[in-house]
């Protein structure tokens, strides 16, 4: 398995695993605007044969000036094929862009939405890499779930 970098030429691979993996789907230009705007902070898993199985997509954004105009990471999505899950995959591509987020551009901290259900990614995030949930957005989702804010601050 190597994970690496993600690069214009993988967002077909991208692309193809978000849309088995979570009802949240982006068209290509959204994938490319973070590659190209962020060009450190989304990685990929790719298995032997050159198969994107997991990737994480994530950006850059300042708060608005009247909250402090603090600079924080924001994972938009991330997602690894069902027969690649529990190896490590997620952990490893939310450290590797974490990293970034934080050598790269200073950033505070990191944040994220996640389903309220989604159990596994609240324990990727809270249980292995210590996110908080620091807000819950009723009704976030287009069905109308309800969305938790996970915060990872990386001051400590
Ligand atoms: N149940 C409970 N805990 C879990 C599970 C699970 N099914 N999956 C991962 N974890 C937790 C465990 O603590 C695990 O450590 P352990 O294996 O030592 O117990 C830890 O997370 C690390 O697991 P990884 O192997 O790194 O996670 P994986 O590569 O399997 O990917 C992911 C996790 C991304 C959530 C995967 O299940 C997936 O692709 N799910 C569908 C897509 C999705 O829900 N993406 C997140 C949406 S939110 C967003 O994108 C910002």
């Amino acid at each position: 398995m190597n994970i690496r970098l993600a690069r214009a030429e993988d967002l077909a691979g991208m692309q193809a695993g978000n849309l088995v993996n979570l009802p949240e789907n982006y068209l290509l230009k959204f994938w490319m605007y973070h590659i190209v705007s962020w060009p450190q902070l989304s990685f990929v898993a790719e298995n032997d044969k050159g198969l994107i199985v997991g990737y994480v997509l994530a950006k850059v954004e300042q708060e608005p000036e009247e909250k402090g105009g603090v600079i924080h990471g924001h994972v938009n999505s991330i997602s690894v094929l069902r027969s690649y899950r529990r190896l490590g995959l997620a952990k490893r591509l939310m450290i590797l862009s974490q990293d970034a987020m934080y050598s790269v551009y200073k950033a505070e901290y990191c944040s994220l939405h996640v389903r309220k259900s989604n159990i596994a990614a609240i324990a990727l995030y809270r249980d292995t890499l210590g996110f908080e949930i620091a807000e819950v957005e009723k009704k976030y989702y287009a069905d109308g779930e309800d969305g938790f804010v996970m915060r990872l601050s990386f001051k400590t």
